[in-house]
């Protein structure tokens, strides 16, 4: 059966991860969290105290960050230099620095690259910003999702919660407002759907109405030769 590309771009909160996660499992897919690459190697450079504003720098030490996904627990998780960075890049000092550290021309192109190379053999689910506008422009289906910031800001303040750390609302939503603004206006790679991407709006969607969506899609395209 042909193997195909699942692109799923959009902003912080919108629920991409944990749906690309279910798309790619009831695909038999392979998913590829692509934000867990800058969150690695945010947390390589904040550990090394590199200066993040000196690009020669920070390029010395891009070469000695080696990442790969490997299959833990049916769960695909991101390893660097042979430590697993599953837990340790969602932290307060990692989302603080993680927008930054992505708008670097030479971190970016680094990572690209590397992504290019997971995709060779298809049948992966890869979600983050720019996959399908730069990473895959050629994926089979590409995925823009969107919610109001209202609900994106109440779902994170849950999943914060979850993890016994309690942000006012207020905060939580500032710092998504942030983000967008710094994932919006970088140069290079710049979060923006692309022209070719189904839009879902997850606002008044279930968790599983929006996985159906994708799947179906997907199907679709699997499908048609
Ligand atoms: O999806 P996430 O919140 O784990 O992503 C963390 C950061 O990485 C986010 O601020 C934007 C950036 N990112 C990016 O610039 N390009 C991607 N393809 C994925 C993530």
């Amino acid at each position: 059966m042909k193997k195909i590309i699942v692109a799923i771009d959009g902003y912080s909160g919108t629920g991409k991860s944990s749906t690309a996660k279910e798309v790619a499992r009831q695909l038999d897919y392979i998913y590829v969290d692509s934000g867990a690459m800058y969150r690695a190697v945010t947390y390589y450079l904040l550990h090394h105290k590199v200066d993040i504003s000196n690009q020669s720098e920070v390029e010395r030490h891009l070469d000695y960050i080696q990442l790969q996904f490997k299959k833990v627990d049916e769960q695909n998780i991101l390893f660097m230099n042979g430590e697993s960075m599953d837990t340790r890049i969602r932290t307060m000092e990692v989302n603080q620095l993680v927008s930054e550290v992505s708008t670097l021309i030479t971190v970016r192109r680094e990572l690209v690259k590397q992504q290019k190379k997971i995709g060779e053999e298809r049948g992966i689910v890869m979600d983050g910003r720019d996959i399908g506008t730069v990473v895959f422009t050629d994926a089979e289906l590409k995925v823009f999702m969107v919610a109001s910031l209202d609900v994106r800001g109440k779902r994170r303040k849950l999943e914060l919660q979850e993890k016994n750390i309690d942000i006012p609302l207020e905060e939580v939503m500032s710092n998504l407002k942030k983000r967008d603004k710094i994932d919006s206006e970088r140069t290079e790679g710049p979060l923006k759907k692309a022209p070719d991407a189904l839009e879902i709006d997850t606002s008044d969607l279930t968790f599983d109405q929006q996985v159906t969506k994708i799947v179906d899609q997907a199907r679709k395209e699997i499908n048609a030769s």
